[in-house]
């Protein structure tokens, strides 16, 4: 791919998401992109209840798309700790026009509608930015934020503290097979703190696989809005307590004797 072909559509949460003609595919669940996201990536995640109980909390997300979970981790910041200067790294490899970003309905979906102002230049920073070296950096209320723009596989850097929450959001398996690989899964982990969660809203025995081969401790969740289950990963077992634990060791080994080969 090289710019993406899309357009926005309404979910049924009442907040947009964006059809990329060009992977065939949503950026978010169309059942409620809002919805989804703060369920998945803040509370199933426990960022929320960190920013309640002041802990730390840095998060790395995987496929920045609309800067929605951006701006959502700035508006929870705004409600739960002020001032707290949160880090947010993220990567995109085709940011959206700018222009499309300015017309997301986002601002009717925050407590702090003015936070949206700030996301339309992160974009413009984005088309401006030169790849892995020089990411558009800034602040969106009290988020400090990097966000690389080019593709995963280009990323070098090693984090100033280390990661503590993973906010795994590429197209599926299917659509981008290079983001759910045990390498990225490894790469995730050299950069994240012992106690770090990374959860995603893939469930499948692949995608699990991948995870367990990388170096991650694995859960399953109540999905979203109608989807059945959703993954949490950890580096530590006390952060799955709340969660079905899976047996990493019989999917790892699954995975070495290349049951998912096939399906990246
Ligand atoms: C599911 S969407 C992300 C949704 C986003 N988190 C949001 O809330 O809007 C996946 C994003 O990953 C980006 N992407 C796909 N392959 C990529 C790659 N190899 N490296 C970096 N970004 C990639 C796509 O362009 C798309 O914007």
């Amino acid at each position: 791919m090289s710019a993406q072909q899309t357009r926005l559509e309404i979910s049924r949460d009442g907040s947009h998401t964006v059809w990329s003609e060009t992977a065939g595919s949503y950026f978010h669940n169309p059942n409620g992109a809002v919805e989804e996201s703060l369920y998945v990536y803040f509370e199933v995640s426990g960022i929320i209840r960190a920013l309640q109980r002041d802990e730390d909390v840095s998060v790395m997300e995987i496929g920045f798309g609309t800067g929605l979970n951006l701006l959502l981790l700035a508006d929870l910041v705004h409600q739960h700790r002020p001032d707290a200067q949160i880090r947010f790294t993220s990567v995109e490899a085709w940011p959206l026009p700018a222009e499309q970003v300015e017309t997301l309905n986002y601002s009717s979906f925050l407590k702090n509608k003015a936070l949206f102002a700030g996301l339309p230049p992160v974009f413009e920073q984005l088309h401006r930015a030169t790849g892995p070296s020089k990411p558009a950096s800034g602040s969106l209320g009290d988020v400090r934020y990097e966000v690389y723009s080019c593709p995963f596989s280009k990323l070098r850097f090693k984090p100033k503290r280390p990661f503590t929450h993973v906010l795994h959001d590429p197209f599926d398996p299917v659509v981008s097979p290079e983001l759910w690989t045990p390498e990225v899964f490894a790469w995730l982990k050299s950069r994240c703190d012992e106690s770090a969660v990374l959860t995603t809203f893939g469930a499948s025995t692949a995608a699990r696989a991948s995870m367990a081969k990388g170096g991650w401790l694995i859960a399953r969740a109540p999905g979203a809005l109608g989807k059945r289950e959703m993954t949490v990963a950890s580096l530590s077992e006390a952060k799955l307590r709340d969660f079905k634990r899976l047996n990493e060791a019989r999917l790892t080994e699954r995975w070495d004797a290349g049951e998912f080969s096939h399906k990246a």
